[in-house]
């Protein structure tokens, strides 16, 4: 039998060619890596998180190894809504790719306001960042309580019609609790794991590698953890589920899919290798082929637990 699988998966209502998203953080807006191939081989980008104004970012040393990972406190470094709006928008438009904005704010108003100002833009989705301080509330991050995850899906819901996704942090009790809570405001669909609160230290020196203390973790360390909370989030609620964190392969990336994601992001491993997007895409097509499977979307939640 001779078939070519299909590898497009539907979002939200959103087609992507693949489902291979570049995740936030690691692939900027795309730029530097059209030299290597054309965006349009990527399912879809999720840009730098993005705020209402310009931010350098944390102090450095930001970025730190670990075993099977990094930890890093960036610190959402990012030229600012306005500055994408202008110049990186319309070269995204030219890539043949969904393009995610990713926000992030330190108040609703912000997270509100940075919406406003991407619902008249091309973007095809928003992609919000609750892994971030709520400054007035002494810093504590949106999404590790039902509440502050709520109040941001519910400002970013009515400043939009754009697909909202919500991106879970893994830094709490019960993500199911916090998926079930974006669900009830109007999320779109949701997207996790963001990374896990780490920290390393230096014993000659004994300070914290990191300026920041404190960072998060990515890469392969992290993928069963991963892959546990997009099974039960995929469990949980109703909207679509966009898995993350550790995926470096297709057989990862089939993993993650199995476990009940619609779509996947790839973030850490495109940093030693920058073409493992596209090599994901091959090999689930080779998957399919080999395993008869006609379409990649079949296999979405096919896990038989035991
Ligand atoms: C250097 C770095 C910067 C990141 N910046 C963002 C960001 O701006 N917004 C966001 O939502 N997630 C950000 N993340 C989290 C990733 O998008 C992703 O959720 C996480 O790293 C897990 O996936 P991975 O193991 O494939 O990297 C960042 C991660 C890294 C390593």
């Amino acid at each position: 039998m001779s078939f070519t699988p299909d590898i497009s998966v539907s979002v939200c209502g959103v087609n992507f060619k693949n489902p291979v998203i570049a995740a936030s953080g690691i692939y900027g807006f795309g730029e530097d890596y059209t030299d290597l191939y054309p965006l349009s081989e990527l399912g879809g980008i999720s840009c730098k998180g993005t705020t209402l104004n310009p931010k350098d970012g944390n102090i450095p040393p930001r970025i730190a190894e670990t075993p099977s990972g990094i930890l890093n406190s960036v610190g959402l470094q990012n030229p600012g809504v306005d500055r994408f709006i202008e110049h990186y928008i319309p070269m995204l438009e030219k890539q043949d790719t969904v393009v995610i904005a990713n926000i992030a704010g330190a108040s609703v108003e912000d997270y509100e306001q940075t919406a406003r100002k991407l619902d008249s833009t091309s973007v095809d989705m928003i992609e919000l960042n609750i892994s971030c301080p709520n400054v007035k509330q002494g810093g504590a991050t949106w999404g590790v309580t039902c509440a502050g995850a709520q109040s941001v899906t519910k400002a970013v819901r009515a400043a939009t019609k754009k697909p909202v996704i919500v991106k879970l942090t893994p830094n709490v009790t019960d993500i199911t609790e916090i998926a079930r809570a974006v669900e009830a405001e109007g999320a779109d669909a949701v997207s996790l794991i963001n990374t896990l609160l780490g920290m390393r230290i230096d014993i000659r020196t004994r300070r914290p590698v990191l300026h920041n203390n404190v960072g998060g973790l990515s890469g392969p360390a992290v993928f069963p953890v991963a892959v546990r909370m997009v099974w039960q989030v995929s469990n949980a609620v109703k909207i679509p589920v966009i898995g993350m964190g550790g995926i470096a392969s297709a057989e990862d990336a089939i993993e993650m899919m199995m476990a009940g994601a619609s779509a996947v992001q790839i973030g850490t491993a495109i940093f030693g290798d920058p073409y493992v997007p596209v090599k994901v895409c091959e090999g689930m097509k080779k998957f399919c082929f080999e395993n008869n499977i006609e379409k990649i979307s079949d296999i979405v939640g096919t896990v038989k637990p035991w």
